[in-house]
């Protein structure tokens, strides 16, 4: 590989050089994000505050254990810290117990599938080209549920004109598994394309009969539901609600478990010592400053970004996209989901978008697999507006950039034009909102060397 602008190998590299080329490249990717749309769904930009927690010394420390029981000295602000994250988490998602130690949503998924089921238990979840996550998937494609904790996954029957799960056909196959011996021990909800609420309440009536447990992972969502915009998985039915921090909850890369008093003994033992030794703090203290601005600040920006998200798809169906889910307004998240089959396929519109300082990222359609597609060149594209909300950005803005987008797609405009019209667009828009203090441009790259 070439270090671009060094003409040099990456394998050629003296140490120095090494050390310059790393910290020349971490400015280059701060200075992209300056003047580039971001809008990949799972992504989102961190308040100043949030990038001071992550600089400080929490990151050098163990606290192994739960609050004021560790198993190292040296840890009374690291509690304080952890301590408020646990009550805002409780205060935000009206739970009763917060586990902020999870270092990763996928983490916080292996925790629930552990404290709930045995290697072979049979389990539900979406289907990746459906909305789910690699995490909720089976064995023969590496899924965490499937491949790491051994569960015998099973696919929910969608309903692709509504995409959504068919609960109807989910109640039947169940019903027929259920005289063959084999019973569900868990349903998985929540998905990483997830344009509408899950049926929780309807899969927690079903899980009843069976005393299955509900895990409904909000990692995209999180944000949303904390500003009352998207269902309350907890107050649905779910037992056990899991989430990464950064995607539209805009806080560190770190993960969270939130759930009931009754659960809490076991969760507890699992993310320590079974999943976690160090639960990287400095992650701990930016969930806690996100949770607060989420407190404050949340019910406005969850409101924006789902305006924000339906004014896109809109405005691109009206330009000649194939904007999927029209007969629903496209969307009741942060995320919409089109088929660009008709340009090529989605790899091949990510890339020409990249070119124009778009980002976005490729996805399966529900119906790719039928079309012979797979997820190297899948047909759709998937697009976030969660981190161009929070940069400030309205519904003139979702309009100008569907423009764009059309121009760059649609009537191939060469890409550099594209670019400029970016670049000018961002200009604009360079600190972070709904958060307490934003001295520091959003993506402002910050020296302490
Ligand atoms: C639904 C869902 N769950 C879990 C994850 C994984 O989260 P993390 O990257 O925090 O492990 C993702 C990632 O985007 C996701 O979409």
């Amino acid at each position: 590989m070439i270090i671009l602008g060094l003409n040099m190998s990456i394998k050629s590299l003296n140490a120095r050089e090494a050390y310059e080329a790393i910290l020349r490249s971490l400015e280059k990717h701060h200075e992209m994000m300056r003047f580039s749309l971001p809008m990949i769904a799972s992504e989102n930009i961190p308040s100043p505050a949030v990038r001071e927690a992550l600089a400080s010394d929490f990151g050098n420390r163990y606290a192994e254990g739960w609050v004021g029981e560790r198993l190292y000295a040296g840890c009374q602000y690291i509690d304080e810290v952890e301590s408020i994250a646990i009550e805002l988490g409780k205060k935000l998602f009206h739970a009763e117990f917060v586990d902020v130690r999870p270092i990763s949503g996928v983490v916080a998924n292996l925790a629930a599938f552990t404290a709930f089921t045995k290697p072979g238990d049979v389990v539900f979840s979406c289907s990746v080209p459906t909305g789910g996550h690699i995490s909720h998937a089976k064995k023969t494609i590496g899924g965490t549920a499937g491949a790491i904790r051994e569960l015998d996954v099973y696919n929910y029957p969608f309903d692709e004109k509504n995409f959504n799960i068919d609960v109807d056909k989910t109640e039947a196959m169940i019903k027929e598994m259920d005289s063959s011996g084999k019973k569900p021990k868990m349903f998985i909800l929540g998905a990483s394309v997830f344009l509408f609420p899950h049926p929780v309440k309807e899969i927690a009536d079903l899980a009843k009969n069976y005393d299955a447990k509900i895990v409904y992972d909000g990692a995209h969502v999180a944000g949303l539901i904390a500003g009352g915009i998207f269902q309350d998985p907890l107050v649905e039915g779910a037992d056990i609600f899991t989430l990464s921090t950064h995607k539209t909850l805009a806080g560190p890369q770190h993960g969270a478990i939130v759930s009931w008093s009754k659960y809490a003994e076991s969760i507890k033992r699992i993310v320590f010592p079974g999943l976690t030794s160090n639960h990287h703090l400095h992650a701990v203290a930016g969930v806690a400053i996100a949770f607060a601005e989420a407190l404050e600040f949340y019910k406005d920006y969850a409101k924006a970004i789902v305006t924000n998200a339906k004014t896109l798809g809109q405005a691109l169906y009206e330009r000649g996209f194939n904007v999927l889910y029209d007969n629903r307004g496209f969307t009741e998240s942060h995320m919409i989901l089109i088929d660009v089959s008709a340009y090529g396929n989605g790899f091949e519109v990510e890339k020409k978008l990249e070119e124009c300082n778009i980002l976005v990222n490729r996805n399966l359609l529900p119906y790719d697999k039928r079309m012979g597609r797979d997820y190297r060149a899948p047909g759709g594209i998937r697009i976030g507006v969660q981190e161009l909300t929070r940069l400030g950005m309205g519904k003139s803005e979702m309009i100008e950039i569907a423009d764009i987008m059309k121009k760059a797609i649609i009537d191939r405009t060469p890409s550099k034009e594209i670019k400029e019209k970016v670049i000018e667009l961002r200009k604009s828009f360079q600190k972070v909102n709904y958060c307490f203090s934003s001295i520091n441009d959003a993506y402002e790259y910050i020296k302490i060397r």
